[in-house]
């Protein structure tokens, strides 16, 4: 199985490879574990000894950037952390030239975000380095939609027949459509819901099926995934307010009766409290959502590992 050097989207990607990386990063999730709970496991430090990974984030971020950080640290690489507003982009450089020139000071893998879908694919082909899409404008995120779908298969063993409803803002998001691909590939059906303002029309085409009540949404799903609403990516007015969204769409002790016993909640971060998920279900038992950021920094272990082609069995 040939890993692709750079990770820039799950819907070019086959179940073969994206099955290839969620064992790899299965394995380095427990082998964390286990190293934390203060037992001796294989020191990976050895993976990426004399690599360079620089991570440039023209969004903000918190889970994403923090992790790929550990997760290149935890395989032994140097890491360089981009500052947008203390270097030369400030000055006016365009993308292409900053990349270019961080390619020439000897970087192995760009892991770049970026408002501008399309932006990781324009980079690759200017750098000789590995690029790693951490999300690009509403395009994807596809190292999120690995950690999700770790996340669910250690639950469940597998996705194959398991139904998942996307809750939120579908069309402004990249976190949406990497979880369509990767769960659909791995054999799992996708609903989608939200307010009919933030559903894109046709994206049925990409393989789920829309819901148009929170109620048809969640009836007999195994788990249920909620979204922010990317205010920074919408200029409309038609939006509902956090209040109307909260009593629509919200996730709280009431709508999750809607849930068979037992259905996971997850969240990618950042949660607005109260909004997306009331505080209750976000702390509760049935949320994934700690779990999630665990699993991300395995699965960026093993996205670095495999796109920077180090010698590693899963
Ligand atoms: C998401 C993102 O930036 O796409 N966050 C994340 O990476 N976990 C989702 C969001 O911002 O709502």
């Amino acid at each position: 199985m040939e890993f692709p050097r750079h990770l820039l989207e799950l819907e070019t990607l086959t179940r073969a490879q994206i099955e290839a990386l969620l064992g790899l990063a299965g394995t380095f999730k427990r082998e964390r574990a286990r190293a934390r709970s203060g037992e001796a496991g294989p020191d990976r430090r050895g993976l990426l000894r004399g690599r360079t990974i620089v991570t440039l984030f023209f969004e903000n971020s918190t889970r994403t950037r923090s992790s790929f950080e550990v997760a290149a640290r935890a395989l032994g690489a140097d890491v360089l952390s981009f500052q947008k507003e203390a270097s030369s982009v400030a000055k006016g450089e365009s993308l292409e030239d900053t990349v270019r020139n961080l390619d020439a000071i000897g970087a192995d893998a760009l892991v770049l975000r970026h408002p501008a879908a399309g932006a990781p694919r324009l980079v690759a082909r200017a750098v000789k380095a590995s690029v790693v899409n951490a999300g690009d404008g509403a395009h994807e995120h596809p190292t999120q939609g690995l950690l999700d779908a770790l996340s669910l298969r250690e639950r469940w063993g597998t996705l194959e027949g398991k139904t998942v409803a996307i809750v939120g803002d579908i069309a402004h998001s990249r976190v949406a459509r990497s979880n369509i691909h990767c769960l659909t590939k791995l054999g799992a059906r996708v609903r989608v819901g939200g307010p009919s303002t933030l559903i894109p029309l046709g994206i049925e085409k990409l393989g789920c099926t829309v819901a148009k009540t929170l109620r048809e949404a969640l009836t007999s799903a195994d788990a249920v995934m909620a979204l922010r609403i990317q205010n920074e990516r919408i200029a409309d007015a038609r939006l509902p307010g956090a209040r109307d969204y909260a009593r629509t769409w919200g996730l709280n002790a009431r709508t999750l009766e809607m849930l068979p016993q037992g259905a996971l909640v997850l969240h990618p971060g950042p949660v607005n409290r109260g909004v997306e998920l009331s505080s209750d279900v976000l702390d509760g038992p049935r949320s994934l959502v700690m779990d999630q950021v665990d699993s991300g920094v395995a699965v960026r272990m093993a996205t670095l590992a495999l796109c920077l082609r180090a010698e590693v069995a899963a």
